[in-house]
């Protein structure tokens, strides 16, 4: 049992390595992919890691989150620590840890910061004790904790990744575009947690819109890879899970064609929402122009966003 009383760092024997890692804020489905599309994006947490030998926990945590993020046994970067050691030959003898983390990442925003916890923790914790899980078996293992593998995938593995599962089993590929692209994000004020904006999906969706989500994200991923912007138009668009999320984050639609009108490629959903991210190969004056018609249009609909234009990013968690 962890001890959670709260101790000064100074107070904690350094029984343990240290190391610290970094990883990146993602945005699943890209529109069509539901579940199965994702990419890194230029937003970082930071997590500094001491494993302990003795039964202590201490989380401090600057950023997003500091106010609301737990520092006991329900922390999930320490749950997912805790996992990856209860599977190493070593692990048992780390009974504690000096948890720090500098969050830039929004939570429940659809960025992706619940799956930066998880491959934060397994991925600093392996390094810790000899790096005994490959890369496949790190996103195996952040892929049980998470549920699925559209977040946790590019946070490990940067780039756009497509991720498969098969009977429990994931396999990802990751690759970049050959265009370079921003991403502008309209962040919402109000968060919704993936669980939610899971509850209203439908357990079937008809044919014709199955085949619509697929040929858009094959599509997609084609013309990345080609770097064929001309196929762009509509790719981003979605037919199985926004439409039964749109109740639940007010100016999506009104967001989404104001992206286009002000000359993205087209926008989605950024993971399981609020937050919309357009897509745009443009120069740097269209993703402002982007940003502005986003976040007034959630405005008009008394939703209060902020804006953000990231970058693709290509390297995913990482050793600082
Ligand atoms: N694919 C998931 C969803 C992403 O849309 O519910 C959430 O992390």
């Amino acid at each position: 049992m962890i001890d959670n009383e709260s101790l000064g760092v100074s107070g904690v024997k350094p029984s343990g390595a240290r190391i610290k890692v970094r990883v990146p804020g993602t945005s699943a489905n890209c529109g069509p992919g539901f579940d199965c599309l994702g990419l890194a994006c230029s937003i970082y947490n930071d997590l500094e890691l001491t494993l302990l030998k003795e039964p202590k926990l201490i989380v401090e945590t600057t950023g997003e989150g500091a106010d609301s993020i737990p520092t006991d046994d329900k922390n999930i970067v320490w749950r997912s620590i805790k996992m990856l050691l209860e599977r190493t030959k070593n692990g048992a003898e780390y009974k504690g840890a000096v948890i720090k983390m500098e969050n830039h990442i929004p939570m429940s925003r659809g960025l992706g910061s619940s799956a930066a916890a998880i491959v934060a923790g397994i991925k600093a914790a392996n390094a810790i004790v000899g790096s005994p899980f490959n890369r496949q078996e790190l996103l195996q293992l952040a892929t049980d904790i998470e549920g699925h593998p559209d977040n946790v995938a590019p946070a490990l593995m940067g780039g756009f990744t497509v991720s498969v599962v098969d009977r429990g089993r994931v396999q990802t590929l990751s690759f970049l575009p050959k265009l370079p692209m921003n991403f502008v994000l309209a962040v919402p004020d109000f968060p919704l947690p993936t669980w939610q904006a899971r509850q209203g999906l439908p357990k079937e969706v008809p044919i014709k819109d199955a085949v619509f989500n697929i040929s858009r994200a094959s599509m997609m991923v084609a013309a990345l890879i080609k770097g064929k912007d001309r196929f762009f138009k509509n790719v981003f668009d979605d037919a199985i899970h926004q439409p039964y999320r749109k109740d639940l984050i007010p100016g999506l639609k009104e967001a989404i064609d104001s992206a286009r009108k002000a000359g993205a490629m087209g926008a989605a959903l950024s993971g399981a929402g609020p937050s919309v991210i357009a897509f745009t190969v443009e120069k740097q004056h269209v993703a402002n122009d982007i940003a502005s018609a986003m976040t007034q249009a959630f405005a008009e609909k008394n939703v209060k966003a902020k804006s953000m234009i990231l970058k693709l990013d290509t390297r995913g968690a990482h050793i600082v």
